[in-house]
């Protein structure tokens, strides 16, 4: 590729010294020679244009007073590989939830849908999966992902505040890494509406920052006390909204890296 690149300075010497050689300099060969510097420039912000085309999703951020991703969806998988969040910490969480065939899942806050995607794997086409966020550009990449793989996961634009979905249509809620992403009021208005869509006897499988269980991590997230939105995780207070969202029982079944919670929680 680099070795055609530096052919087109050559290319464009060549044809400067042709038109001038058969022209003259005369007004003429200048206009040509300007729309000849000139078109390929527009050619080439065109294409730039058709690649970068924003989808009819982009820019319809819905209002949440909670902190979408949008602007981390090109490279939040590679993120979360990167610090150890990859396909062993997916297969845990989806373990823990213990998916059967048939049941219906929702996904709050499903990001790029990685998780989505499994759970409809563990479901198969009797069930159903799908997740939700109100980041566009994680519902693009999560959509664009899922057809890549040819997943039956599905995808839309919501806030976990307003599902819009009717009440008891969910045999399991999954909630991964998101419940941070959320203002206290809002965490037990989420979990709320999550309460509504499960069916009587359905869980909620949450995943998030929890009470540190080690010395060093608290080094690490000592900061996370002063932010609201993780205070009352990191001191180890997330079951008094499970409590005041009307759960009728939760369990802390595990933890990952000794820093994150897995919580089963039921209506
Ligand atoms: C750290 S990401 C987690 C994504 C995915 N669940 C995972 O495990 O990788 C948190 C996600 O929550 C979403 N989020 C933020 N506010 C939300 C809200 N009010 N309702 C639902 N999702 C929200 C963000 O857009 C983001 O995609």
């Amino acid at each position: 590729m680099k070795n055609i690149l530096w052919l087109c300075p050559l290319l464009m010497m060549t044809v400067l010294t042709v038109v001038f050689m058969y022209f003259g300099f005369t007004l003429w060969s200048s206009l040509l020679i300007a729309a000849l510097l000139i078109c390929p420039v527009i050619i080439l912000y065109g294409i730039v244009k058709a690649l970068r085309r924003e989808s009819p999703l982009e820019g319809m951020l819905p209002h949440t007073r909670g902190m979408p991703l949008n602007w981390a969806a090109p490279f939040y998988d590679w993120g979360c590989r990167k610090v150890g969040l990859g396909p062993r910490f997916r297969q845990e969480t989806i373990r823990q939830a213990a998916l059967r065939p048939g049941e219906r899942v929702l996904d709050v806050g499903c990001g790029t849908g990685v998780l989505t995607r499994l759970a409809a794997e563990a479901v198969g086409t009797s069930g159903k999966a799908i997740g939700i966020d109100p980041a566009p550009k994680m519902i693009v990449t999560a959509r664009k992902n899922a057809s890549a793989e040819r997943s039956n996961a599905e995808f839309r634009l919501a806030v976990i505040e307003d599902l819009p979905f009717e009440d008891n249509s969910f045999d399991c809620v999954l909630s991964s890494l998101m419940l941070h992403h959320l203002p206290p009021d809002l965490k037990l208005l989420g979990l709320g509406e999550v309460k509504r869509v499960l069916r009587p006897g359905g869980r909620l499988v949450l995943v998030d920052i929890g009470r540190p269980e080690s010395r060093l991590w608290w080094v690490v997230v000592w900061p996370l006390l002063l932010w609201s939105f993780t205070k009352d995780q990191v001191s180890g207070r997330v079951s008094e909204y499970f409590e005041k969202a009307g759960f009728s029982k939760h369990e802390r079944v595990g933890s990952w890296v000794k820093l994150l919670s897995f919580w089963f929680v039921f209506k």
